[in-house]
């Protein structure tokens, strides 16, 4: 069912012996180049059934983004700078950096139409090993690490709503074992279901937006009347004095917009999931251009209206920003209720983050980079789409046809994909060390990142035919590589011990690669051998 002219379709051009599909990165999905991503050998894949459109993606950006950090920590950037005034306008530069950032990814992911995002940017443009240890970091640490941050602050929200939101010490077990059960919540949704998982994002969207929105006009109405449930008089507004205090020093600034960054993370969402759009020349630039304005207005709207009902001071102390605001506004209702939507939003957010990570364990399953496995649809370690003559074991072949129904699209998801990194979350939710966690995400995050933009000005400059569905200016990549290199140059001073962790990390990827690598090329010629299981041929290769 893939009949639209305009799809991309890998999976079913082993070898394309032309441009067919109007695009010159047509040969990508052939073996010859980096790998075997969206199944060359034959197999079922996920590209086969594109079923993303332009509203799902929207969810999926949308619904990542906005999750904990508009709710819970306006602190960071406010005591940073040292003024409402200074605070508003890091929200706009961090959002404008992230507008950028999404911007060229999506001229990236318009013409490289593959899931897995950076990881088949970059092993394209340079080469496999960089594409590899995004991959490698990127499963193993920055997808599991932030989804269990989402997690632990979800159910942190959720037991304050069970307890009472002015609870001052909360056991971190409790919370930790709320944010276990929303995990497996959300992992089994996502297994059961492509469909499940992008209506809940859909949803919640919604309901995203309607939070943000909320909290504005109550800001509003505030501001202008004083209303109040709990009857304390309220103008805050103006109280505050929006410029004063503001600092000059360089590095605060930047820890403030690093903070803010956080909040507007996610943006690359819908890159790991582009093999599975109907049409992602045309929307992913679409979601982007009306996700990054519409979260940053609402963003820049919700601090607003903070600032309109509750004191510098308070809003400066708390992690429970929204908390407090329902709490003065509404008395313990307002709390409790505002409790809930962000545990909804931190619940979105997670959802939409397991969504496309499994995407990406799938696509770095089916490039070889890790056991073929995780590059399998539905239950079980043997694809349904293999010839009989490859499939080992009858029982799983069993498993297959009983859990992984094509027709119904039950359970036809990367199962094991979304299985290990709902398991890595776990881990990461169980150890987790938040400081710290953060830290490695920011460097790493932004390292990686940085790397992908420029690969886009070099791919501009390498390949300047190659059809682009989509072209952002090209300030829009330089300005996103200076301003990153100028944070992760911040960075690397300010917390060199992190920065040595995640070079190390990095560099113990690299003989993996090799190892991996190795394994994949033996295995590709195995298959395309046909019968030469351990056979002449391998060695053949090495002889000649
Ligand atoms: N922006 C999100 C929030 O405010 C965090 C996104 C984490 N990023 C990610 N790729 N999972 O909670």
């Amino acid at each position: 069912t893939y009949s639209n002219a305009s799809n991309f379709d890998y999976t079913a051009n082993l070898f394309p012996l032309s441009s067919s599909a109007g695009n010159g990165y047509a040969p990508l999905g052939a073996p010859t180049s980096t790998g075997l991503q969206g199944g060359g050998l034959g197999g079922t894949s996920l590209e086969k059934h594109k079923t993303l459109t332009y509203m799902n993606g929207l969810g999926l950006v949308v619904g990542l983004i906005i999750g904990s950090g508009i709710f819970s920590s306006p602190s960071q950037v406010n005591t940073n700078v040292g003024s409402p005034g200074a605070a508003l306008i890091v929200w706009v530069i961090a959002g404008v950096l992230a507008w950028t950032g999404a911007a060229s990814y999506a001229e990236l992911g318009a013409s490289i139409p593959l899931n897995g995002g950076p990881q088949a940017y970059l092993s394209k443009i340079l080469g496999e090993l960089s594409g590899f240890l995004f991959t490698w970091v990127a499963v193993l640490v920055l997808k599991p690490g932030s989804a269990a941050i989402i997690a632990i602050i979800m159910g942190e929200y959720l037991v304050r709503a069970a307890i009472g939101a002015e609870a001052e010490t909360i056991n971190p077990w409790i919370m930790k074992a709320v944010a276990l059960v929303g995990l497996f919540a959300v992992t089994f949704i996502n297994a059961l279901s492509t469909r499940l998982g992008t209506r809940l994002n859909d949803m919640l969207m919604f309901l995203k937006f309607f939070a943000l929105i909320g909290v504005t006009i109550v800001g509003i109405v505030v501001a202008l009347t004083g209303f109040s449930v709990t009857g304390t008089a309220n103008n805050e507004w103006k109280a505050h004095s929006w410029f004063e205090g503001t600092t000059t020093d360089v590095s605060r600034w930047a820890v403030a917009i690093y903070a803010g960054l956080w909040a507007f993370d996610g943006w690359d969402n819908t890159n790991y999931v582009v093999g599975e759009f109907r049409n992602p020349g045309r929307d992913l630039p679409r979601v982007i251009h009306t996700a990054m304005p519409l979260v940053i207005a609402s963003y820049l709207l919700a601090n607003v209206a903070y600032f309109f009902v509750l004191p510098t001071k308070v809003i400066n102390s708390t992690n429970t920003v929204a908390v407090m605001f329902g709490g003065k506004v509404f008395g313990p209702i307002g709390a409790l209720v505002l409790s809930i939507v962000v545990s909804a939003s931190c619940f979105g957010a997670l959802n939409s983050s397991t969504f496309t990570s499994s995407r990406l364990v799938y696509a770095a399953g089916k490039e070889g980079y890790f056991p073929a496995v995780f590059g399998r649809i539905g239950v079980g370690s043997t694809d349904p789409g293999l010839s009989s003559t490859r499939t080992r074991n009858w029982f799983s072949k069993k498993l297959h046809s009983m859990l992984s129904d094509e027709e119904t699209g039950l359970f036809f998801t990367p199962v094991n994909a979304i299985v290990l990194n709902g398991a890595l979350t776990v881990a990461y939710v169980i150890v987790g060390e938040f400081g710290e966690l953060i830290t490695f995400y920011g460097v790493a995050g932004y390292t990686f990142y940085f790397l992908t933009v420029l690969g886009l000005i070099i791919l501009r400059v390498k390949e300047p035919n190659l059809e682009r569905p989509y072209k952002t200016w090209i300030t829009t990549p330089i300005i996103f590589c200076c301003v990153s290199l100028f944070l992760l140059s911040r960075a690397v001073f300010a917390q060199p011990l992190q920065t040595l962790i995640v070079i190390a990390f990095v560099l113990v990827g690299i003989p993996v690669y090799f190892w991996r690598i190795h394994g994949r090329d033996q295995v590709t010629k195995r298959d395309i051998g046909g019968t030469s299981r351990h056979g002449w041929k391998f060695w053949k290769r090495w002889a000649n």
